[in-house]
């Protein structure tokens, strides 16, 4: 066994932790609309159509944010096809995926589910074969109150209140060559800018998000990032990040460095989006959206892709997650929670089937894949503010990086509760680490809530139908607690969380 330490001091604190870092996704891809959360008939659905055991998973999960149609599909989307009464709605192609679309789910189902899941929205606009006149149609039918056409086209659907969406999404990988009207930098720049100051123009309370680069390996990675920013500095919040991690040499020692590769991702894109605000000698802060994020490499062939016939919701993209991939994810979601302070918005993407953290049968049961512990652990615990410790651990050579630590950590501590909870990915292949935890600032007693660990031996267990909870979150007894020292042992190739409680008030900040 290997020892480690983790200090804690109350008074370092990075940031407030936007909650809204626990985010997921729904595309119109695959099975994830239909057959996923909407399925009239199905046995659990309610009369909207929309299926209550994955309802119910969604709530467990713990997802604070959805966004929404996409991806791809959102570049082809014509919005108005999904609002209005359901008999009347065309049946299109979708040229992101090669399916056709019913339209039997649009903006306003979309926004009851999230009512009803108990999530908030996030809405994106099409710059790809539309722009900046399609844009501020939509925004004015989803957040106009009244006394316009499209807001009284609203409400001519049912709708009299606005759905008042706050974030929102220019465009979808628009530097992407697949995506239908991709544009270069300059191209896109021009009209994000023009489309967020036509958009704030209408309502002045938007969060307004830009495309980054769809992946850190593009040719164009890093100048894409500036120029665009250089271009809608004024008008935008937020720029987006996207990645998929994999394990395509089957290494977890290699595999485990997609984290570390992550977090210098986020890092890279903050000093491209503060260069262009010390160019302006501008105060101003771009703040980051990791909006799709996830494991995504065993479903990812042509095949996994693209059926022929142009099908209705053809299981697309069902990739299914194993032990490591939630390592992965648990180690992912510490990273997003260690860059608090710049990114405040992430989705896990997607939410339903398509690399998706709940699966369903169509016509039958839904079950939790591998990866959907370590989200629900985090988005449960992840509260307040978080802190930033010091970690003491074990480090090891691997082929991506010179030295990894085997010991990943983050800390939160919410103020209003006193609790205080430590995620810790120990990656280790072989050895347990027995990991004291100092915390200091904090009352002389703190008490154990619960530990938590998500451990299999074997790495490549699944959940599937038939074996829904091969992998899941089980008790920790290894811990001892003396006055604020905690003691824990961590399991080789496991992903943990410790939940601590203590009695004093965070001081004023
Ligand atoms: O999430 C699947 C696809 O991956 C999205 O549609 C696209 O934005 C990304 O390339």
């Amino acid at each position: 066994m290997s020892r480690a330490k983790i200090t804690v001091d109350r008074d370092f604190v990075l940031s407030d932790l936007d909650r809204r870092v626990f985010g997921a996704f729904v595309e119109h891809l695959g099975r994830c609309v239909y057959g996923g959360l909407y399925e009239p008939g199905h046995a659990t659905a309610d009369e909207r159509g929309f299926r209550g055991d994955v309802m119910a998973l969604t709530r467990e999960l713990g997802a604070t944010i959805i966004r929404y149609p996409g991806g791809n599909f959102m570049s082809g989307y014509d919005w108005e096809d999904g609002v209005g009464p359901v008999e009347q709605r065309p049946t299109k192609l979708d040229l992101a995926w090669f399916s056709t679309e019913t339209n039997r789910f649009g903006t306003n189902e979309f926004i009851d589910w999230c009512r009803k899941a108990g999530v908030e929205p996030m809405l994106g606009v099409n710059l790809g074969t539309r722009g900046m006149d399609e844009a501020r149609q939509y925004l004015e039918y989803c957040n106009h109150p009244a006394g316009s056409h499209f807001a009284d086209l609203r409400r001519s659907h049912g709708y009299e209140a606005p759905h008042d969406v706050k974030v929102w999404c220019l465009g979808n990988e628009m530097d992407g060559p697949w995506q239908i009207g991709a544009k270069t930098a300059a191209e896109y720049g021009r009209i994000a800018q023009e489309t967020a100051k036509a958009m704030r123009w209408i309502d002045p309370t938007l969060i307004l998000s830009a495309c980054g680069s769809s992946h850190r390996q593009m040719p164009t990675y890093g100048a894409w990032e500036y120029e665009v920013l250089d271009q809608c500095f004024n008008e935008v919040d937020v720029i987006s990040l996207h990645t998929y991690f994999a394990n395509r040499a089957d290494d977890i020692d290699e595999y485990f460095g997609v984290i570390d590769q992550m977090d210098a991702f986020i890092k890279e894109v903050v000093s491209i989006c503060d260069a262009v605000a010390a160019k302006r000698r501008s105060p101003k802060r771009i703040m980051l959206s990791f909006d799709e994020w996830n494991v995504w490499y065993k479903a990812n062939t042509i095949e996994h892709m693209r059926k022929p016939g142009w099908p209705v919701a053809p299981p697309l993209l069902e990739e299914v997650y194993n032990m490591e991939d939630a390592l992965i994810v648990g180690g992912a979601l510490i990273t997003l929670m260690n860059n608090a302070d710049r990114v405040k918005y992430a989705c896990l993407a997607q939410l339903v089937n398509a690399i998706g953290p709940i699966m369903t049968e169509t016509g039958g049961p839904a079950w939790r894949q591998t990866i959907f512990h370590p989200f629900a652990l985090a988005a449960r615990h992840g509260q307040g503010r978080v802190l930033q410790a010091k970690v003491e651990a074990p480090a090891v050579a691997t082929k991506l990086l010179p030295e990894m630590p085997l010991l990943l950590t983050a800390v939160t501590e919410d103020p209003a509760t006193g609790r205080l909870s430590v995620f810790a990915l120990n990656r280790s292949r072989t050895e347990a680490l027995d990991v004291e935890i100092e915390l200091r600032g904090f009352d002389a007693e703190v008490e154990l809530v619960e530990a938590i660990e998500l451990h299999h031996a074997n790495l490549k267990a699944t959940n599937t139908r038939s074996a829904p909870d091969t992998i899941r979150p089980a008790s920790n007894q290894d811990m001892r607690i003396q006055g604020a020292t905690v003691r824990a042992v961590l399991k080789p190739l496991s992903w943990n969380v410790v939940v601590l409680r203590h009695g004093r008030e965070a001081p004023a900040r």
